[in-house]
């Protein structure tokens, strides 16, 4: 610890010295038998009592007075689309309202473009020859996990410092018909916590694609998750899309999942009018009528964009202290060595950290065997097949301070150990 020599110039004899007290610490930490979970972006208990008053605010009645507690309103309470059409900056009318899960309404958009195609496109998905999707990776495994459901090839297109490497992108859509999406976490990301930048949403909303039932999975899941008083900005995509020409180019989705309760929250997805008035059609074979309860016990709690914006502040204060412990110790224990990278995000819920090629299975093994489980290595990409073997996605919202702490005390000694093993096998 404070040592910050790079372990590239360290001789042999000093690895093995520095190896010697690292396995000394991680023997400690093995015998203490701990059982620390870092392995998943959930809220902690304290910003789940944020939230709690809102259960209080059940009521049976719409503004206009409809009735909530009988059947109807398939695409959600126009309180509701109100609401989501300021997070959102879209029209109300271009909102549908879900149950309580974004990841449901992105697997039912796609399940239904597999079976029905999507508005304005030929042929179902799935009876076209092939169906390919691109997976800026890293990226959310629970998306690659849904193309892998329905059988829809993916294609790792890499993650840059501003979304996409937008070259490979424009290349590959251009040229391939099969290609009929790609998903987005644009800001925040899972795992990066990158924010697109203008330019990188300018060349998704033009770019040339060869599908001319060609869609952008746009899931916004952290749009409102700042943790800095200056927050990224995160450009427009269905106005940008509309300029385009290709307005119906987007499916965007988001939820209250970490801003109420994740399994209790409530979802929206927005898209052109178009896009908008053929879904709705589906889903209203699908379901007489989502929780219109919960939608308006959600609008009455979150009220606009001002109270979501201060209500946000009241995780950031909870969950912010959590990655600033997090980085400082990455850079006490790892800083200056040469053995790992990590971003610094200003917002959203993750960490995303490189170790040196070939060591991330490793670490995660090392640490699991130590009591932390992490998430698994390779998950943040396609087929859970990360080509490098190094990313690891930190996940610090859920422990405690404590337990966070003791987590990537053991998560640096493995990347330190493992690390050691790698420079001395490779001399
Ligand atoms: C990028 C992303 N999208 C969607 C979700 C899940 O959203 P929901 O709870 O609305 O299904 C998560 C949860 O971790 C996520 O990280």
């Amino acid at each position: 610890m404070g040592n910050r020599t790079d372990f590239w110039n360290m001789n042999r004899a000093e690895l093995n010295k520095h190896d010697v007290s690292l396995k000394e610490r991680y023997a400690e930490y093995k015998n203490q038998t701990m059982k620390l979970d870092m392995s998943r972006g959930k809220p902690c208990p304290e910003q789940l009592e944020l939230s709690k008053s809102m259960l209080d605010l059940v009521t049976s009645k719409g503004l206009d007075g409809s009735d909530f507690l009988n059947y109807g309103g398939v695409d959600g309470i126009s309180e509701a689309k109100e609401l989501f059409s300021q997070i959102l900056e879209v029209r109300s009318n271009e909102i549908i309202i879900g149950g309580n899960s974004s990841l449901a309404m992105m697997h039912d958009t796609l399940s239904r473009a597999m079976l029905h195609g999507v508005y304005g496109g030929g042929l179902p998905w799935g009876k076209q020859s092939a169906v390919k999707f691109l997976c800026p990776s890293p990226g959310y495994d629970r998306h690659f996990a849904i193309c892998e459901l329905l059988n829809i090839e993916m294609i790792a297109v890499d993650m840059l410092h501003d979304g996409p490497d937008m070259d490979a992108v424009e290349k590959l859509v251009d040229q391939d018909d099969t290609i009929k999406g790609i998903w987005c976490v644009p800001k925040y990301s899972n795992p990066d916590g990158i924010t697109y930048s203008d330019q990188t949403v300018d060349r998704l909303a033009n770019m040339k694609t060869k599908a001319r039932d060609f869609r952008i999975f746009w899931d916004d899941a952290y749009t409102v998750h700042h943790m800095t008083d200056k927050p990224d900005y995160l450009k427009n995509i269905l106005n940008a899309c509309k300029e385009a020409g290709n307005p119906d180019r987007v499916f965007i989705f988001c939820s209250t999942s970490k801003v109420t309760f994740p399994g209790a929250g409530v979802a929206a997805m927005a898209a052109s009018v178009e896009n908008v008035t053929d879904i709705r059609k589906q889903i209203a074979v699908q379901t007489i009528g989502p929780d219109k309860i919960n939608q308006l016990r959600h609008v009455r709690f979150l009220k606009d964009m001002d109270h979501v914006r201060r209500h946000m502040e009241k995780h950031a204060a909870i969950i912010k202290p959590k990655f600033e412990m997090v980085l400082n110790k990455l850079e006490s224990e790892l800083g200056g060595k040469n053995i790992a990278t990590w971003n610094k995000p200003n917002g959203g819920y993750f960490i995303s950290l490189n170790t040196l090629d070939g060591c991330a299975r490793i670490v995660v093994k090392m640490a699991a065997e130590a009591g932390v489980t992490l998430t698994a290595a390779g998950a943040t990409f396609p087929y859970g097949k990360d080509p490098l073997d190094r990313n690891i996605r930190i996940a610090p919202t859920f422990p405690s301070l404590k337990e966070l702490e003791k987590s990537i005390e053991v998560l640096c000694i493995c990347i330190q150990l493992a690390s050691i093993d790698k420079i001395l096998t490779e001399r």
